[in-house]
């Protein structure tokens, strides 16, 4: 078929098209990638980051947006799978283009995640993955928490000032990063202290069934146990503990913190300890507004420390963006290397040449089946 009146027009209409794009405000939105474990063996984590992550990115657009344009945050579930961060991290920054990347809550999945964002440019963010290898993957990668050397030391103190504990032992999940530096560096600054870690079992995650190892704490003559792990396992190991007759304390790291710990745990948890980023009991002005927000936003629910995290990641995330006054990669990296004096919920963010946060831990125990707050540890 002949059209001779077409080919003329149609350099014209794409002149106007492009005269009107470059005219027209940006409509465009500026897009985040989040990947989360929303489902599966760490849905806690994920759903939570997820809560105070999106509570951020509404409180930004309805103020108007960032760099004048709204923030679209882009979020995949990686199902709590090894495997899955990979997968859907490519996925974010090759189909969806995102700016930035934010997540994981937990290490073994940042530390999967990364080394692609790194690749490819793309600043990553973790809330709150604490492990110390997750940052040394590249001058991409972020975290906008503490770190398990700190971590360990806080618990070690808490165990001989605090528990006034000589003997532990530790029971450290061996597939997992994050469990396998927190033991290191808790045993290094318990015995640094003058105490003695007498056993040290491992497990790995998924694992159900603790009695073998347990059987042997009972007989070592320990005074506490240490369990550097997640929520499921720590909960269990609990469980089965109590159910053997061992009534000596029993406390961990941030791993532990989620509503199921008590869902599975019950009575079991009850007086253990853990240390985490930040208690939602805390009267500082910034933490009860951050607490009636998140409440008003979903439901009434307490955000915990993963929660906060996720809402200071992007807080952090978007001043940097302002400042880079673009979205170009290398410029946002460098204006988020520069992040200094950033007053959050989980306290003041000033990120070091290794791109970690230096900040007080706080000591929560379990008591009538809620988090309660005991002490805070400055770094
Ligand atoms: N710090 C844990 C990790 O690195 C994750 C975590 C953070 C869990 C905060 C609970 C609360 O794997």
């Amino acid at each position: 078929m002949i059209r001779p009146s077409l080919p003329p027009l149609r350099p014209f209409l794409a002149l106007i098209a492009a005269f009107l794009a470059g005219c027209a405000p940006r409509s465009d939105t500026l897009r985040i990638g989040e990947y989360a474990s929303l489902t599966g063996k760490e849905a806690a984590f994920g759903q939570s980051s997820h809560k105070g992550t999106l509570l951020a990115v509404e409180e930004l657009n309805a103020a108007g947006g960032v760099l004048g344009r709204q923030l679209e945050l882009i979020t995949e579930d990686n199902q709590s799978k090894p495997g899955e961060s990979a997968t859907v991290v490519k996925k974010l920054i090759s189909r969806d283009k995102v700016v930035a990347l934010v997540g994981e809550v937990a290490s073994p999945r940042s530390l999967e995640a990364a080394p692609i964002a790194q690749q490819a440019k793309i600043p990553l963010i973790s809330p709150s993955s604490t492990n110390a290898a997750v940052t040394e993957i590249g001058n991409y990668i972020f975290r906008v928490c503490f770190i398990d050397p700190f971590q360990g030391v806080v618990m070690a103190k808490f165990a001989r000032e605090h528990l006034k504990l000589n003997r532990v032992a530790l029971l450290t999940s061996v597939s997992s990063a994050y469990s396998v530096g927190l033991a290191r560096y808790f045993k290094e600054e318990f015995v640094r202290r003058g105490g003695i870690v007498t056993l040290e079992q491992k497990y790995s995650e998924g694992d159900k069934d603790f009695k073998a190892q347990l059987t042997a704490v009972k007989a070592a003559g320990v005074q506490g146990i240490f369990v550097p792990g997640y929520y499921t396992e720590a909960a269990l190991i609990c469980k089965q503990a109590r159910d053997l007759g061992i009534a000596l304390p029993i406390f961990g790291g941030d791993g532990w913190e989620a509503p199921q710990l008590m869902e599975i745990g019950g009575a079991a948890v009850e007086g253990t300890y853990y240390s985490t980023h930040y208690s939602p009991e805390d009267q500082s002005p910034a933490v009860v507004a951050f607490v009636n927000r998140f409440k008003q936003r979903w439901n009434g629910e307490v955000p915990d420390a993963m929660a906060a995290l996720g809402y200071d990641s992007i807080m952090i995330l978007a001043a940097a963006l302002q400042r880079a006054g673009g979205t170009e990669g290398s410029r946002l990296r460098d204006a988020l290397a520069a992040t200094q004096g950033h007053a959050g919920v989980t306290g003041v963010t000033t990120l070091d040449a290794q791109r970690n946060a230096s900040k007080a831990a706080v000591v929560l125990t379990v008591k009538d089946g809620q988090f309660k707050f005991v002490t805070r540890i400055e770094p």
